[in-house]
Order: C-alpha cells, then structure tokens, then sequence
C-alpha cells in the first residue's frame, strides 16, 4: 500500500489541500483568528466568518501575503489543524507535496519546505513542485511532453504567467495583482461616485455575482456606511461602472501578459498561438476576464473547469500517477542549484 500523501497548495486568499486517504481536496480561507494573549480562536472559513465583524481583542489576518509566507507560526498552526482534522490526528509519515511559486527567492521558496519540516507533523517525505505545472497537470495537460504552453494564474493577491516547454519553466513572472485588487477597484469605486464605504467583503459578492447581476439586467446593490452622515445605507449600482473599472485593474495583468510573450523564443510563441492561453486561479472566473485577455493579446483563452482548486488537482495528479514524479523535486535537488 503506498503512503498516505497531501498535496498542498498555499493561496494568498486560500488553502487547498488534497489528501490521497480521502482523495478529496479541502478548500477553506487561509486566514486566523488569534486572541490578544496569542491562543488560536478559529482558522480557515471559520476565521474569515469573523473577518471585519470581529471585536478588538480578535485579530483576523492572512498568514500568507502576495503569494509567500509572512507569518510561518500562523501559518504552521493553520496547516496542522487542518491536517489533524483530515486525518484525525494520525497524519505522522505522511508525504508532502507543496506548490511554490516560481518568480521568488531560495529564501522565499524554502520556507515553505521549512513549515512542512518544522510543522510538528512528522513528514516522512518533502517534495515541491512549482505552482505553474501543477496548474497546467489540474487542466488536464501532460505537461511533460507538451511544449510552449501558457498558463495565468490570477488568484487573490497575485498573478503568475508561465511558460512552460518539456517539464520545465521557460519564464515566469509573478505580479501583486488578483482579486483583491479587483475587490479594492470596486470599493473605490462605489467610495468615489456614491460617497459609500462599503466592506471588502461586499465587494468581493459584487464582483463574484457580476456575471449573474448583469444577465438578470440588474443594478449591484450594496450596502455600506454614507461618508457624510455617517448612517448604514443601500444603493444600487450600475453593472457598467463596475466592468468599466474592473477592466482598467485587468490591463495591468494584460499587459504582464503581453511582457512574458514578447520574450518567449519564436518556436514557443508558435505553440501558444496554436493552443492559446490556459487561464485559472479563482479569479479566472470573473465575468469579462477572459474576453478583456482575448480582446488585449489575440490569444485564444481557455478557462479551467475548476481554478481555485486547480494546482491540488495537478498535485494529486503527481501523487496518483508515478509517470508524473518527476514533475516534483526535493530539497536536496533546490540547494544544488542555489
Ligand atoms: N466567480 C468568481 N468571480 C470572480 N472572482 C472569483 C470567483 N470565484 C472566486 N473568485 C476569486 O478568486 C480569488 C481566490 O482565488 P485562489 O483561491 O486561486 O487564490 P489564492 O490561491 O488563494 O491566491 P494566490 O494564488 O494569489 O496566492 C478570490 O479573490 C475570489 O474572490
Ligand atoms: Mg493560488
């Protein structure tokens, strides 16, 4: 019988982890809630259930921010509650696979091998594997063999654009746009027409249920706090000043986008205009998104079936299927290189 393996993908927004004994993927915000004497309160959508709600002497953060590890004791508390509920406590000899992103330093990297290694879980085994194949395995492309393939990643707080050629990485730039930039676009917005504050998360429901509001040719309602008299209020806000200014946060990804493939070798530029762009990560999801790629690169865009959960279903891929081990490294290989 072969190990029991979790393939663990560290969002900015949230956590994914898929555990071969279960052959699930758990999906929950990467965020906590420590008390003010430092005793865990709630983590993952637990903690984020509290987010902006909670009282003083609760404090709700991100244990990640754009994209690499702020805060490694937050961080380590997260990820051992939710392997000791997977696993109910008897996750020791367990094998880790863990997503890193590829446009940031040894240092950066490595701390996320250290949390496994220090995280009081006893791993038999840690192998990591860069976020941009295990996104192009989670779509479905064997990206051993394939060649000159582009994957965007817009997830949370960042975006990584990748190309990837025969297993490896040809280029790949990581930039601190993803949704939360989207989610601020829309609460300056709404803050500068209609004098409204409005909550991070309100503007994240905006933006999430845009596609849905827009076909039912409907105004975003929201609710908020009037910047003059200071009262809670309701306002309905057209859909077109919501696309209009999604669309100016997305040309800073578009034009990332236009970067990478003005540097990819000719033979590579060929194949992704053959095969067009692979776009996942959640925010691939947003309404316009793919059109406004299409519209700014003259690329085809396919979209991923499931983007959030996207780099654990191509590191469960690399756990299920030994032809695709070699996509992972260990440690050891990482140290050679530096
Ligand atoms: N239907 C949707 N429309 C628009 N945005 C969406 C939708 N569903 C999810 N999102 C956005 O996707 C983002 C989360 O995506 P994801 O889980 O890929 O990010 P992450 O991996 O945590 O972050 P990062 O990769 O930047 O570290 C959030 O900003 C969320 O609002
Ligand atoms: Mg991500």
């Amino acid at each position: 019988m072969s190990n029991l393996a979790f393939g663990i993908d560290l969002g900015t927004g949230n956590i994914k982890i898929y555990f071969s004994g279960k052959d699930t993927i758990t999906n929950e915000k990467n965020m906590i809630a420590i008390t003010k004497k430092d005793n865990l309160f709630a983590y993952g959508d637990a903690a984020f259930d509290m987010f902006e709600k909670a009282p003083q002497n609760i404090k709700v953060s991100h244990p990640l921010v754009n994209g690499v590890i702020a805060d490694i004791g937050h961080m380590t508390i997260v990820l051992r509650e939710f392997v000791n509920e997977l696993t109910d406590g008897r996750g020791a000899g367990a094998d880790y696979y863990v997503s890193v992103p590829t446009d940031v330093t040894e240092v950066e990297k490595r701390a996320f091998y250290d949390l496994i290694k220090d995280s009081g879980l006893k791993p038999r085994k840690i192998m990591m594997t860069e976020k941009s194949l295990a996104d192009g395995l989670g779509m479905g492309i064997d990206v051993k063999t394939s060649q000159g393939v582009l994957v965007v990643d817009v997830g949370y707080e960042t975006t990584e654009i990748s190309v990837l050629s025969l297993g490896g990485i040809v280029l790949s730039k990581l930039i601190k746009s993803g949704g939360r930039k989207f989610d601020d676009a829309i609460r300056s917005i709404v803050r500068k027409e209609f004098g409204l504050v409005i909550g991070e998360k309100t503007a994240e429901q905006v933006k999430v249920s845009l596609g849905s509001i827009e076909a039912a040719q409907e105004p975003a309602v929201v609710f908020g706090r009037d910047l003059v008299t200071g009262l809670p209020v309701e306002r309905a806000i057209p859909t077109d000043l919501i696309d209009n200014t999604l669309a100016d946060t997305a040309s800073a990804i578009i034009d990332n986008i236009k970067l990478i493939l003005e540097r990819t070798p000719p033979e590579l530029s060929a194949d992704i205009y053959k095969h067009g762009i692979y776009l996942t990560g959640g925010t691939a999801s947003l309404a316009h998104l793919d059109e406004l790629i299409v519209k700014g690169t003259a690329l085809k865009v396919n979209r991923s079936e499931s983007p959030e959960e996207c780099v654990a279903l191509g590191l469960a891929r690399i756990i299920k299927d030994h032809n695709f081990r070699s996509i992972a490294y260990s440690i050891a290989e990482m140290s050679e290189e530096v």
